[in-house]
């Protein structure tokens, strides 16, 4: 029997977990840190909490996955990617902490997402939320590319902040296709498979559309809070997302291409070069943790999958009434 070579294999890249010694206790992360644009801080400091919850999601759909897989090499290329995202949450929350001490209301932020990504699974159900956090990690691969090859987009943060996302970015290019691969591995490329992945992708964008700009509105300090309502403050921060060239916008792109039954997060973008370039600047291979190796296990069964029908339409319909209700509640509430 030949043995698996998975898409990240053929390419050379490894996926390899690192825990990287990044605090942030230096004064530069409170108040406006992002060059004193208060949007741009408030709308990064919202997308850190984010990351950070969305990311449990994905470790528990990666984790989902791994029991489901009956080959070892998949199955481990997929642990490997879990480990990568619960590193990436431990450093997101240290992060958070900071901002939590400097008076942000970062646990009422995690508790919106929560709620959505609760919602989502149970409107959605199991497969349906394993296809939103597939679309979650394009579209995390691509703000990745956009912004690692432009490096003057943290300019005016601290360090301590820029490293910690580059290192993040760098990791999220590194793995953008584990999950994609887990799923094909369990589900296969078919119709069924790609109408669950398109499912799942228009839960995540609802999700993103409702949470992101709710929290960035609370992520505003209070002493701020008079400018929040005002279009200037968000300006800056709407243009480095989604305008001309931003962050956001290859995105887009590959959402679109993600109807495709054949679809692969490579197909957008070849990881070797950008991995290539930038590993000795971001990334320290004191960081790297060893994986503890696993056995190969029984043979498992693959579950089905339901095709997808008017009901898990009218699911995703009460699904965005849910979010876009529950983010506006959130904002009146930290007004
Ligand atoms: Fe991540
Ligand atoms: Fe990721």
């Amino acid at each position: 029997m030949n043995a698996t070579v998975t898409p990240s294999m053929a390419r050379g890249v490894h996926v390899t977990p690192r825990l990287p010694p990044f605090v942030f206790d230096d004064p530069g992360v409170q108040g406006a840190w992002f060059g004193g644009d208060v949007g741009r801080t408030a709308a990064w400091n919202a997308l850190s909490i984010v990351a950070g919850v969305g990311e449990q999601g994905i470790m528990d759909a990666g984790r989902w996955l791994v029991e489901h897989i009956d080959d070892p090499v998949v199955a481990d290329e997929t642990r490997r990617f879990v480990q990568q995202e619960a590193f990436h949450s431990a450093v997101h929350a240290r992060l958070n902490r900071a901002l939590a001490s400097c008076g942000l209301p970062t646990d009422q932020v995690r508790d919106l997402v929560v709620s959505l990504m609760e919602e989502c699974e149970r409107l959605g159900g199991r497969a349906t939320f394993l296809g939103a956090m597939l679309a979650g990690e394009q579209v995390i691969g691509e703000i990745g590319h956009a912004l690692l090859d432009r490096p003057d987009t943290f300019d005016g943060a601290p360090e301590s902040v820029r490293a910690l996302w580059q290192w993040h970015f760098f990791e999220e290019v590194e793995h953008q296709a584990a999950l994609h691969d887990g799923w094909t591995h369990v589900f296969g490329a078919n119709k069924v498979a790609r109408d669950r992945r398109v499912l799942g992708a228009a839960y995540a964008l609802v999700l993103l559309i409702a949470a992101w700009p709710a929290a960035s509105w609370a992520m505003v300090p209070a002493a701020d809070r008079a400018r929040r309502s005002r279009p200037s403050t968000w300006g800056s921060a709407y243009r480095q997302m989604f305008g001309s060239g931003g962050l956001v916008r290859g995105a887009a792109r590959n959402l679109t291409a993600l109807v495709r039954v054949d679809f692969h997060p490579f197909d957008m973008h070849d990881p070797v070069p950008t991995l290539d370039r930038l590993r000795d600047e971001l990334v320290d291979p004191v960081w790297e943790r060893p994986m503890r190796a696993v056995p190969a296990g029984a043979p498992v069964e693959r579950p089905p999958l339901a095709p997808v029908g008017l009901w898990d339409l009218i699911g995703l319909a009460r699904f965005a009434a849910f979010a876009v209700r529950r983010s506006l509640l959130f904002m009146w509430t930290v007004r």
